[in-house]
């Protein structure tokens, strides 16, 4: 039998019921990819059937706006990916009539859409034969041939996507590539892979050769930057403040506690003589809580040590009115904020 044929029929026993399986419309599969590639199966179902039903077509989504998207994405992370999905439904709805391309090629020239979204749109809506390969099809690859060169160079990409394209099965390109993922999911996992119940055990190099554990390549750790951020948390009367993130950082345009940012954890003592810190609260008086409350935040490319300051001021400044939003704890639910400081509020109720 066919390599494809026996992943398909694996499939066909073990797939999981998911509601972006139940359909062919190209705008539920662009947002379940794109959700997908930020969380996992049991979160993004949730915020899947969220986002479908607050904007149930392209035209809904790009006539809501961008503030609206942000909320519903929020806690998702990687917030460029929403606003690109604001600004690519938009470019269907006004120069395609709201009609998405369909294909490849022509997918990946919408801002956003890149390799994996082009083919998984193109094959899973319109059935085209594009391999969709992500990390668990980059797994069952590099153990079914062998393949020891890594991902994150093109070198080693060619070579994966070259025996991704003579694997396809170009009579069902659509169930073909959920087989392979899904195969890589559940029966080729990262760890201890049950190979004794595999329908590939018998051609698979890794398996045949006892290197599942060597393969795939580890990736190449990242240095990461640390960062110290100390959010001030001011409350007066039965407000708060908060201002809006630059374009060009982590949590773009999201909305926060005013922040002092510092290249290395300090002490309470150190930030009340910090220039921002005067400034805010010059000719205030206020009653501040001495305890910080710390909690780190691990990004893909930072680690964010936070700690949130609490104060009560009973005066106000024009630096603090001109320069920040007055809103209330209630109130907040309407501002797009990141998860670290959701989890801050949500810990204040308890
Ligand atoms: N992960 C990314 N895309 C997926 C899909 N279509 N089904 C299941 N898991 C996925």
């Amino acid at each position: 039998m066919k390599i494809s044929s026996l992943i398909t029929n694996w499939y066909s026993k073990h797939k999981r019921d998911l509601p972006w399986r139940e359909t062919k419309n190209p705008y539920f599969i662009w947002v379940s990819e794109v959700i997908l590639q930020q969380t996992r199966i049991k979160q993004g179902i949730h915020y899947y059937n969220n986002f479908i039903n607050k904007f149930p077509n392209i035209f809904a989504l790009a006539n809501t706006t961008l503030d609206e998207v942000m909320i519903t994405w929020q806690g998702l992370g990687y917030y460029s990916r929403a606003r690109n999905m604001h600004s690519t439904s938009k470019e269907i709805a006004e120069n395609f009539n709201g009609q998405f391309p369909e294909t490849f090629e022509e997918l990946k020239k919408l801002k956003g859409i890149g390799d994996y979204t082009a083919a998984a749109i193109a094959s899973f809506a319109f059935n085209k034969a594009v391999p969709v390969v992500d990390g668990n099809v980059f797994r069952v690859l590099a153990r079914l041939y062998g393949i020891y060169e890594s991902t994150q160079l093109s070198s080693g990409k060619k070579i994966f996507y070259q025996k991704a394209n003579e694997l396809i099965d170009i009579k069902d390109p659509a169930t073909y590539n959920q087989a392979i993922m899904e195969f890589g999911a559940l029966q080729c996992t990262p760890k201890n892979p049950n190979c004794s119940s595999c329908p590939l055990n018998l051609i698979c190099f890794a398996f045949i050769h006892n290197t599942i554990s060597e393969l795939p390549l580890k990736k190449a750790k990242i240095k990461k930057r640390n960062r110290y951020f100390y959010f001030i948390h001011i409350t007066y009367k039965n407000h708060l403040f908060i201002e809006k993130r630059n374009r060009n950082d982590i949590w773009e345009m999201l909305y926060q506690f005013p922040l002092i940012e510092l290249n290395e954890e300090t002490d309470i003592k150190t930030i009340l003589s910090h220039p921002k810190w005067i400034k805010l609260f010059e000719t205030i008086n206020y009653k501040l809580n001495p305890k910080l409350i710390k909690k780190k935040h691990i990004l893909s490319h930072q680690n964010i040590f936070s700690s949130f300051i609490k104060i009560e001021i009973l005066n106000i400044n024009d630096y603090l009115k001109n320069n920040y939003i007055k809103t209330t704890i209630k109130d907040i639910k309407n501002y797009s904020i990141p998860r670290l400081i959701e989890s801050y509020i949500q810990q204040l109720d308890k």
